[in-house]
């Protein structure tokens, strides 16, 4: 039985192949955007109805750019997912929620298993916002799901459309080096993020986020591998001149970022040692266990402001 059922299963996903004339595995991975001009265009807000959907788009709008409003309950760091999904997640090559909503559920290494959008969006709270998720069903997730659908407004589903994540970067000519790293980051990035990373405020708003510290991304988080850090940072870095570094730069800035500390890898609560955390998780591009001017990087308790990682 169940091997008839999963010929014909292999039978049918064959024949939708063959009728687009490629081999697809279903798998369609981050970070890297297709090569190709960005086409898509989401919706403008002004045409969004004015009924309960266009209530709860709204609503999930508000929240991706103020996620701080859910600060003490689902996040607990300075970030707001605008952060990182440049535009309130319309922006190409920000990793912009247009460009993901219908590359869902799909399979995910980083857990090893197929991942809905729900799932996919808590990840990012678990990670990104050094977050508690908001379960499933709950106003904030179906609201940033709404959103997402919204903007998604005639994408095709189940295609990586250009634009989507971070444009990967040719691997460096020279190692990337903090030291260089840091000379980058004092004249374009300190103006803004701080000369300790830990971004501005103006009274109590956030107006640049933290790099490091504890109101920064966690030790889990995509945003702390090098690679993905010196994607983003060459697109979108420094704000308002994208594409200005050089690959190097942007790779060298990258390394001086992510090899300062953040709150604990979340994921650590589940294993006994940094080690064991270390080479079950970090098989990547990374600071994390390693030794940087006499510390190990990870090597700590601190959790951040969350008083329950994963634990519920
Ligand atoms: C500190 C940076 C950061 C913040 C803040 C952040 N994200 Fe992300 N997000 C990423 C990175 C990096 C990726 C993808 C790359 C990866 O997984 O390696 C990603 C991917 C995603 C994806 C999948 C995109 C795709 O095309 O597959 C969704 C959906 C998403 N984030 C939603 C959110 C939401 C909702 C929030 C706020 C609750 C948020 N993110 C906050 C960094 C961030
Ligand atoms: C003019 C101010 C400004 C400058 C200069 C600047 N940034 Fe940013 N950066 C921002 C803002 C603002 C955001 C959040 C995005 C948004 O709100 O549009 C951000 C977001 C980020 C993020 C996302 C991660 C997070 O934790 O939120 C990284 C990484 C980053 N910047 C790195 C850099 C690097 C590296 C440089 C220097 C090459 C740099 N920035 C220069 C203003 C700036």
């Amino acid at each position: 039985m169940a091997v008839t059922l999963v010929a014909t299963l292999a039978l049918s996903s064959a024949a939708l192949a063959q009728d687009e004339g490629v081999e697809r595995d279903y798998q369609i991975p981050l970070p890297e955007a297709p090569e190709g001009e960005v086409t898509f265009t989401p919706p403008h807000e002004r045409d969004l109805p004015d009924n309960q959907y266009g209530d709860m788009v709204r609503k999930g709008r508000d929240l991706f750019v103020d996620t701080q409003s859910l600060r003490g309950e689902y996040v607990f760091n300075d970030q707001n997912c605008a952060n990182c999904h440049l535009d309130a997640g319309r922006l190409a090559n920000s990793a912009p929620m247009w460009a993901s909503f219908g590359v869902y559920p799909a399979y995910r290494g980083k857990n090893d298993k197929v991942n809905t959008l729900a799932e996919r969006i808590q990840g990012c709270f678990t990670y990104s916002m050094n977050g508690t998720p908001p379960p499933t069903g709950s106003e904030p997730l179906v609201a940033m799901q709404t959103y997402l659908h919204w903007m998604s407004t005639g994408a095709p589903i189940n295609e990586s459309l250009p634009g989507r994540g971070y444009p990967a970067l040719e691997e460096a000519e020279q190692a990337p080096d903090r030291a260089r790293g840091a000379e980058v980051y004092a004249a374009q990035c300190a103006v803004c993020h701080g000369d300790q990373g830990q971004g501005q405020k103006v009274g109590e708003r956030q107006v640049f986020p933290p790099l490091w510290g504890d109101g920064a991304y966690n030790w889990g988080a995509g945003m702390h591998r090098v690679n993905t850090a010196a994607n983003f940072i060459k697109a979108n870095m420094p704000l308002g001149k994208p594409y200005s570094l050089s690959d190097q730069q942007a790779w060298d800035v990258a390394a001086f970022i992510n090899s300062h500390e953040r709150p604990q890898d979340p994921r650590r609560r589940t294993l006994d040692t940094l080690e064991e955390t270390d080479a079950t998780f970090h098989s990547h591009h990374g600071f994390y266990g390693d030794e940087i001017d006499g510390r190990r990087l990870g090597d700590h308790a601190d959790f951040g402001e969350n008083p329950r990682p994963l634990d519920g």
